[in-house]
């Protein structure tokens, strides 16, 4: 059942590049250059009269409501706010009739993103649901929605189910874009070559696992870690500190690379490992000096690159590559060595990867 793989976790980081193909296909048509969802096609209006798309999740399903912001708002030029279904809920939020509420959420049962669901639908707001488990409580509580087809996931920290709701958000960016013309014919060409490209580039990604293991024995007895990226990449740097947290129990935080001054670079020593995702586009010269200004006190640096990096080489005291794509389809490649690296450390410890402790696969009570 675990088709030769240790564990549910690493099986499905493997199916990732067949996930977001299967997610993918029968929407983006190169050919023809478009992208049809019929969830998105049959309320073209609503997203289009849109005064603001709010999303609601929790814990990884939030993170990638996180980088659907990034993509929403620079391609398809609408506000988005991304909430935790928690607190959106109790906290008397202002909603109006043309508010569009896209609720993310692999399991489609977690109790919290239920409930803003049926509060916004109260409002008379135009209700969306992205889920992976067909006929769920979500998936039928929604007005429409669109299916992450990512097959069961057994792992309860979220693999391929991030990296397909991920793909999902950016099919819909990118109609929404075409649709409102804020995306030219050939931006949006080049993004559906490069969709396209993904999965033999998750595949390619998939191969570090080797030195990533060598990496992950290096560091699986620190007790801190920290995680830093910008702009798309921000939220990746949250969610690789959750699957540490998760698993590994190791205590790691996420944050945005610039924030560093404002508080947590009084933790930096010689003994904090600090996983920085600085890919090339996007920022890359201020992570570059990011990395710098860790290095002078002395932290252990492990760098997410583009294949033939040389700046980050000389500074960190590891790299590990991945191929080169848009800024925009970048989390997709780099959350991959981040799910490796949480992984091997968990096994290294002796940790019940599939089954952390405390945890549910999915939280149906609030
Ligand atoms: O089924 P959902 O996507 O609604 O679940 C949301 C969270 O409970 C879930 O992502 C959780 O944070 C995972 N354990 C993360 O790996």
């Amino acid at each position: 059942e675990k088709g030769g793989f240790d564990h549910f976790m690493l099986k499905e980081i493997h199916e990732q590049p067949k996930a977001i193909s299967d997610t993918y296909r029968g929407r983006l048509s190169r050919d023809k250059a478009i992208i049809k969802m019929a969830g998105v096609e049959d309320n073209m209006k609503k997203f289009l009269n849109a005064n603001r798309i709010i999303i609601v999740a929790c814990g990884t399903s939030w993170h990638a409501g996180l980088v659907a912001e990034y993509i929403f708002e620079d391609l398809a030029r609408i506000p988005v706010e991304v909430e935790y279904a928690s607190e959106f809920r109790y906290r008397n939020p202002v909603i109006r009739e043309d508010d569009v509420l896209i609720a993310i959420s692999q399991s489609g049962e977690t109790a919290d993103t239920l409930a803003a669901i049926k509060l916004a639908k109260s409002k008379g707001a135009f209700v969306f649901g992205v889920c992976n488990v067909v006929g769920s409580s979500i998936a039928r509580e929604t007005d429409a929605g669109a299916y992450t087809h990512a097959g069961p996931e057994i792992g309860v920290a979220s693999t391929k189910a991030f990296t397909t709701q991920i793909t999902v958000l950016t099919l819909m960016a990118l109609r929404l874009a075409r649709a409102k013309g804020t995306i030219n014919s050939s931006d949006f060409h080049r993004h559906l070559l490069e969709l396209e490209m993904i999965p033999k580039k998750v595949e390619e990604a998939l191969k570090s696992d080797a030195h990533i293991r060598i990496i992950a024995d290096i560091y699986k007895d620190a007790p801190n870690c920290l995680y830093l990226g910008r702009g798309y990449n921000f939220p990746v740097a949250l969610e690789g500190a959750l699957k540490l947290k998760e698993i590994s129990y190791i205590h790691a935080e996420g944050y945005p690379a610039a924030e560093m001054k404002h508080g947590p670079i009084a933790l930096i020593d010689e003994n904090m490992p600090i996983v920085v995702i600085a890919t090339k586009k996007g920022h890359y010269e201020k992570v570059v000096s990011n990395i710098q200004e860790i290095k002078s006190r002395k932290g252990k640096i492990i760098g997410i690159v583009t294949e033939g990096d040389t700046q980050v080489r000389e500074l960190a005291d590891h790299i590990i590559e991945v191929p080169e794509t848009l800024e925009s389809l970048s989390p997709l490649l780099n959350t991959i060595p981040l799910q490796l690296l949480s992984y091997h450390i968990a096994v290294m410890l002796g940790k019940n990867v599939d089954q952390p402790r405390n945890l549910a696969k999915s939280v149906t009570v609030e």
